[in-house]
């Protein structure tokens, strides 16, 4: 079969959930041999998509065929078994299974047919499948619990190639894992892609898109809008293809007016996730924690927070000295935390959207009949419209918004408990562009405000360009604050990475 040749069809599919149309005559080919990325907004449909082409959901109408052949997409194992395999956003494999059971789940090699497993030649049959795909240091034998997220989702992948998939489709693969895990993820991708593998790969990441995708597709309120080559698209010509208009400043990053000191920390430790950490935060300033993965940037943060032990040093709010052992006792401080993982930590996945947003609020909505939820309502209502949520209203579950508008949900929550320090986890991961640039534009409000802003981020030119001051942690010790003005990407690897 000639390479480029269509290996997937998607022909005007369309699907409806009550009160969203998530799909809306999608089309996309795929060409065999190829990584192809799959662009758009934070509710475009992208990911409901791809849960149509696995199974999960039935689409409403429209064609899908795989090699030519109409894809039987009824069950989730039916389409496996025609060679498509997707690597989920959040990831489900067995976490007391050994990484060959996982691998092999439902397919073991039998000694004797179907009596009992022979798990010797599973084994090596896993540590082979390991090999081919570059991996090593993990063992057939290693239960999956122990592993990194980077290491489950390479047995994803193994488990992919073990069903002899067709085309692997991967949803944010990286929103997890660390820069060198990335670089190693993109190392088995391109290994694959050479003998013959096709990906779809969605990513809100500019940057992985021209490192390694082929052809891009945006989409756009559930429509398709384009497909093109990577090689002819720019990053502006592709953010202009999502948002449907251009932005010119990414970062609308302007000086606030620096206020007095509100926040100091003095050689604070927490165990041995980091030591010695000092620090001023002042009125109007916005602090970025530089770092990479597992730096102690989190750490510090549930520090802060009250959700982490203190072992040693001291923190004064507002000149005074503060004991803050519960987030409660942080949030009397008017310390607000946005945390990185949305799914642990925050969000009430299986409440409505209005509990979500309102949940800090009760005791000031309550007044002498209970709590007045038309006053509620039309609070949720105004987050909604000012963070652009896209969502059927107050009432929807926060299960069936996309991610990215989940996370937004969680900033419009904090925001309303109006935050002197405002704590930001990784506050765009799964964002996309235009929303980030509101974001941004919130933060640069607040602190214009005379409010406070610590931003943990990995995205360098994110730190770079919001922050006024930034606080560079190497394995939980605090290497060096640069001026944000005076800092480029360089200087700040040097020190993330300990070498200066
Ligand atoms: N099970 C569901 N029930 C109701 N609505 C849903 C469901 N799943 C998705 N939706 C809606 O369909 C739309 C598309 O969502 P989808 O998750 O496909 O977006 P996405 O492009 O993957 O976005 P993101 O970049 O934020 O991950 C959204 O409006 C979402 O709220
Ligand atoms: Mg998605």
């Amino acid at each position: 079969m000639e390479k480029n040749d269509i290996l997937l069809q998607v022909s005007g599919v369309s699907k409806s959930f009550p009160g969203v149309r998530a799909l809306d005559g999608m089309n996309l080919s795929v060409r065999r041999g190829t990584v192809h990325a799959l662009m758009g907004e934070n509710g475009a449909g992208k990911s409901t998509l791809m849960k149509i082409l696995t199974g999960l959901y039935q689409r409403d109408s429209g064609e899908i065929t795989l090699d030519g052949v109409p894809l039987e997409t009824h069950t989730i194992s039916a389409v496996i078994a025609q060679g498509i395999s997707m690597i989920y956003q959040e990831l489900n494999p067995i976490e007391g299974m050994t990484v060959a059971e996982n691998i092999f789940c439902g397919k073991e090699p039998c000694r004797v047919k179907l009596f009992y497993v022979d798990r010797a030649a599973m084994n090596r049959q896993a540590a082979a499948l390991l090999e081919k795909l570059g991996v090593i240091g993990i063992s057939p034998t290693a239960k999956l619990h122990t592993l990194s997220n980077a290491q489950k989702q390479l047995v994803e992948i193994a488990k992919a190639i073990s069903n002899d998939s067709k085309l692997i489709i991967m949803d944010e693969p990286t929103s997890a894992i660390t820069e060198s895990e990335c670089q190693r993820l993109f190392e088995t991708i391109k290994r694959l892609q050479a003998s013959g593998m096709t990906f779809i790969y969605i990513t809100h990441k500019m940057d992985e898109i021209f490192s390694i995708c082929d052809e891009v597709t945006v989409m756009r309120d559930g429509k398709y809008v384009d497909t093109r080559p990577v090689s002819e698209v720019t990053h502006d010509s592709l953010v202009a293809m999502m948002v449907g208009r251009a932005i010119t400043n990414v970062y609308p990053k302007q000086k606030a007016q620096i206020g007095e000191t509100v926040l100091e920390v003095r050689e604070l430790c927490a165990g041995k996730s980091f030591h010695n950490v000092s620090f001023e935060l002042k009125k109007g300033e916005i602090l970025g924690f530089a770092g990479l993965m597992g730096a102690g940037r989190t750490e510090i943060a549930e520090a802060l927070f009250g959700t982490r032990p203190i072992t040693g040093g001291e923190v004064f709010v507002e000149g005074k000295k503060a004991r803050i052992g519960t987030p409660r006792d942080a949030i009397r401080l008017r310390m607000a935390m946005l945390t990185e993982d949305r799914r642990l930590t925050g969000c009430l996945i299986n409440s409505k959207v209005y509990d979500n947003i309102l949940t800090l609020m009760w005791k000031r909505l309550r007044g002498p009949l209970g709590i007045d939820h038309r006053k509620g309502k039309q609070i949720c209502n105004e987050q909604i419209g000012r963070f652009s949520i896209k969502t059927t209203g107050p009432d929807q579950r926060m299960r069936n918004l996309s991610g990215g508008n989940q996370q937004k949900v969680l900033l419009a929550r904090w925001l309303l408990t109006e935050p002197d320090i405002l704590i930001l986890d990784e506050p765009t991961r799964g964002i996309d562009v235009g929303a980030k640039y509101e974001i941004y534009q919130d933060m640069v409000r607040l602190a214009q405000q005379g409010k406070s802003i610590i931003m943990i981020s990995s995205e360098l030119p994110e730190v770079l360009g919001m922050s006024d001051r930034i606080l560079v942690m190497h394995e939980g010790e605090q290497m060096k604050i640069l001026d944000a003005a005076q800092a480029d990407q360089e200087t700040i690897m040097r020190y993330a990475s300990g070498i200066a």
